[in-house]
């Protein structure tokens, strides 16, 4: 038995309209304040006032959010009493509005009670539907059942995962009105993030039909359509297509999962607060030479082969090993045009940092839920040397 899970996914410009179809006349918004500043809260609330919907609104999300900040959140719910909740923001409004909404359906759960192994939270919607707005093209949040909320514990934030399939929003909402604005930087960090969802997707031991057909699709849409919106961010067709692209990979990334990029992105930006984009995005092709390299199998030199004549970027009769080489020739290429960064040491960490670092960074490693599907099994000391390489951006030759 396998599964695939989804939102209700309405797509395209005007998408946003969908909430008039949506049942329920009040609703609990949860936010940030970029969101706010940029204007995109009000369009939210232009489009609830046409269909005669109340809302109130929870603005106080920070990135990487807090424990404490979620139950201020639930709180708020709690007395709103809303019967929708919708989450409009990036990955940390996403992971928090998940949490608030089953704190809210079941208001005597913690955190704790979150885990995959309780069928009652197959029984989500009972009070309310959860709709997520991305306003960002990466993380792909509104389509998973993962959230990731931080807790300082021994002298450090550390990220906890609570998952359920039950906590995949009840609709996604994927209107490119949200992304128009995002800042270049924000906009290749967070396609970099779904590129990432995508190449990672391909390798995972939990890679499926379903996951494959998405991630290939994805990696199409970005590498097509991020170079030209880094060039025009305002060019309607590609920020409606990088807006699907990161949905496309979140679908990949939640039925498939991603592996130890994603773990040693994790570590990276909990350490030294980097963008999780960016920190994925860097240790990208890092970690596909490493499972390119493992001297077991080439199960990843054939997947990334052929992901590779797929796309056209080799022919059919290409031999394996060049056409997956060709697969990190393009990441390279594609960083280069969009100017994302190639190393760890760019993302302005210094070379004594990193070194002191070091030991607690593999240590988060061990801690991390993603490394347990990664293809290739990786011991302390690889995760170390991969640091190493990735931060002086040399090339994995082991
Ligand atoms: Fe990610």
């Amino acid at each position: 038995m396998w599964f695939f899970f989804s939102p209700n996914i309405i797509y395209g410009p005007d998408s946003v309209d969908f909430m008039e179809n949506i049942s329920g006349g009040k609703c609990f918004i949860i936010t940030d304040k970029v969101v706010k500043d940029l204007g995109y809260l009000k369009t939210l609330t232009d489009v609830l006032d046409k269909f005669g919907k109340q809302y109130e609104v929870f603005d106080d999300v920070v990135p990487d959010p807090r424990e404490e900040g979620v139950l201020k959140a639930r709180e708020q719910c709690l007395n709103y009493a809303p019967d929708i909740i919708i989450a409009l923001g990036g990955g940390s409004v996403m992971d928090t509005a998940k949490v608030v909404w089953v704190l809210y359906e079941f208001p005597d759960f913690t955190l704790d009670d979150i885990h995959a192994f309780r069928n009652d939270l197959y029984d989500m919607g009972k009070k309310a539907k959860l709709v997520a707005i991305p306003t960002t093209s990466g993380t792909g949040a509104e389509t998973t059942f993962v959230t990731v909320i931080s807790r300082y514990e021994e002298e450090i934030w550390k990220k906890y995962f609570f998952l359920h399939r039950g906590l995949i929003p009840t609709y996604a909402i994927i209107d490119p009105i949200f992304p128009m604005g995002m800042p270049t930087e924000l906009t290749v960090n967070t396609a970099f993030d779904a590129l990432a969802h995508s190449i990672e997707g391909l390798g995972t031991l939990w890679r499926n039909e379903f996951s494959n057909a998405l991630a290939l699709k994805a990696i199409e849409l970005i590498f097509k359509y991020l170079p030209i919106i880094y060039k025009d961010g305002k060019n309607k067709e590609a920020r409606d297509f990088l807006h699907q692209a990161a949905t496309i990979a979140g679908l990949a990334f939640g039925n498939g999962q991603v592996h130890i990029g994603h773990t040693l992105g994790h570590s990276w930006g909990s350490m030294y607060h980097v963008h999780h984009g960016k920190s994925v995005g860097i240790a990208m092709k890092y970690v596909t030479q490493f499972i390119m390299n493992d001297p077991d199998k080439d199960d990843a030199i054939k997947i990334y082969a052929k992901l590779a004549r797929q796309l056209g970027w080799v022919s059919w009769s290409e031999d394996d090993k060049k056409a997956a080489e060709k697969v990190l020739e393009k990441m390279v290429d594609l960083q280069k045009e969009v100017n994302f960064p190639m190393s760890l040491k760019e993302t302005g960490v210094s070379k004594d940092d990193f070194e002191k670092g070091l030991d607690s960074l593999v240590n988060l490693c061990y801690q991390d839920a993603s490394s347990v599907l990664t293809p290739r099994s990786t011991n302390g000391e690889q995760f170390k040397k991969l640091y190493q390489y990735a931060y002086e951006g040399k090339d994995v030759d082991f």
